[in-house]
């Protein structure tokens, strides 16, 4: 799948964001290698703390599906291009430290990375 289609399904995830809280809707799509892709959202909670992001719902709904070799996630949000929160980063370097990152916006416009490009030097057991 290329890069704009998997941007466009982060895009189109993004409808179903619950964020009441921050009003800053993220959708993510993750491509695993079978080819199949997985969506997620943010879904905030008012208990502080409880939230979770676009990025990690989409991983753990495909690791929950029993998914475990990933490509390439794509994120979008309303910013000149979203970036994953270092929180992200270390779960995303747990399972896929190659895997590629679309950081993207609802124009189209993304930038192009990788997981260990987002976090060198990581913390791993
Ligand atoms: N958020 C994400 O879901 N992914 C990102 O890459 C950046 C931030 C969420 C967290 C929170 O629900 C809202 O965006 C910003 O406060």
């Amino acid at each position: 799948m290329d890069d704009r289609e998997l941007l466009r399904r982060a895009n189109e995830a993004r409808a179903d964001a619950h964020a009441p809280y921050s009003r800053f809707p993220v959708g993510a799509a993750l491509l695993c290698d079978d080819g199949t892709v997985y969506t997620g959202v943010n879904v905030e909670n008012g208990v502080n703390g409880l939230s979770l992001c676009a990025e990690r719902v989409a991983l753990f709904k495909a690791i929950s599906e029993g998914k475990h070799r990933f490509s390439k996630l794509a994120v979008t949000c309303a910013s000149d291009h979203c970036r994953p929160c270092g929180a992200c980063r270390q779960v995303l370097h747990e399972h896929a430290p190659e895997m590629v990152i679309l950081m993207g916006n609802p124009a189209g416009a993304f930038v192009r990375t990788t997981v260990r490009e987002l976090l060198p030097d990581a913390f791993s057991l």
